[in-house]
């Protein structure tokens, strides 16, 4: 098979593969080694929690699959929306928000033609999708374009460490139980064959898609990224349209 005819059959596939494992992704997202990132992630984000002065934020989680951060960061008072193209993730991702009673909006969506105008959001993020998508230039603009000048880009990737000899190691370092190891074996095989960034391919993603300000750190034994950039402000006719801000200055000022 020729290179064009696999790309052709990549992103179907791929799909398909997420509408029959949706109850696997919700499970193996739900807890262990995954979810706590997932939670150190959000944490760094350090998004002020709405209310003591602060405002409500508008967040959009791009790929939100079972939406399990999604929901989290709903619980801390923000107005969160997410998007997804699996119908099957949602069904889940929808029933776990009606159970705990959670606001999230959820949508369904490729991720690299969001249905928002642009600057609707304060911060957009993904975990563990950018380095799923076949399309990830056009996603990461997306994620751009919908959000408002001075807010915050974030994702969540494979660093080009991570293999399954070093998940191994570093469960066995962490005396992780069989069950959890398995699951961090399970993302380094996808990883594999998906995608894994070097610091520089990441960066330079980044800044093609319109980002400043950023930061890239490595966790899990630094088998992973945590990325994250500002918006710049958007220049039209020659004019500054919005002042930049810090996003940390930014979140404090909503109201
Ligand atoms: C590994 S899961 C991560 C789910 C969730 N972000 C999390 O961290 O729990 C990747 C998700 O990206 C979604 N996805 C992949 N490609 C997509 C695309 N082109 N448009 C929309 N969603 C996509 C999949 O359906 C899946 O829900």
């Amino acid at each position: 098979m020729t290179a064009t005819v696999r790309n052709v059959f990549r992103d179907p596939f791929k799909q398909m593969l997420f509408e029959l494992g949706a109850g696997y992704y919700a499970r193996k997202l739900a807890t262990g080694p995954e979810a706590d990132l997932r939670r150190e992630f959000v944490q760094s984000l350090q998004l002020p929690p709405s209310g003591n002065g602060h405002g409500t934020l508008r967040v959009l989680d791009v790929g939100c699959g079972p939406g399990h951060v999604a929901r989290e960061l709903a619980q801390s008072g923000h107005e969160v929306t997410a998007v997804d193209r699996s119908r099957s993730l949602l069904r889940i991702a929808r029933r776990l928000a009606r159970r705990e009673r959670s606001g999230v909006q959820f949508h369904l969506s490729s991720t690299d033609q969001l249905p928002f105008p642009d600057a609707s959001f304060d911060c957009c993020y993904a975990t563990g999708v950018i380095y799923w998508v076949e399309n990830l230039t056009a996603t990461l603009r997306e994620m751009v374009r919908v959000t408002r000048p001075g807010g915050l880009v974030a994702s969540l990737d494979p660093h080009a460490s991570m293999s399954i000899a070093r998940v191994l190691a570093y469960a066995r370092e962490n005396s992780m139980n069989s069950r959890d190891s398995r699951k961090l074996v399970a993302w380094a095989t996808v990883a594999k064959c998906n995608r894994r960034f070097e610091e520089g391919h990441l960066w330079q993603l980044l800044t093609d898609a319109g980002l400043e300000s950023l930061t890239l750190e490595q966790r899990l034994g630094g088998m992973v990224w945590f990325s994250r950039g500002t918006v710049p402000a958007r220049v039209r006719d020659g004019d500054i349209s919005d002042v930049r801000t810090e996003p940390g200055v930014a979140f404090a000022e909503r109201g």
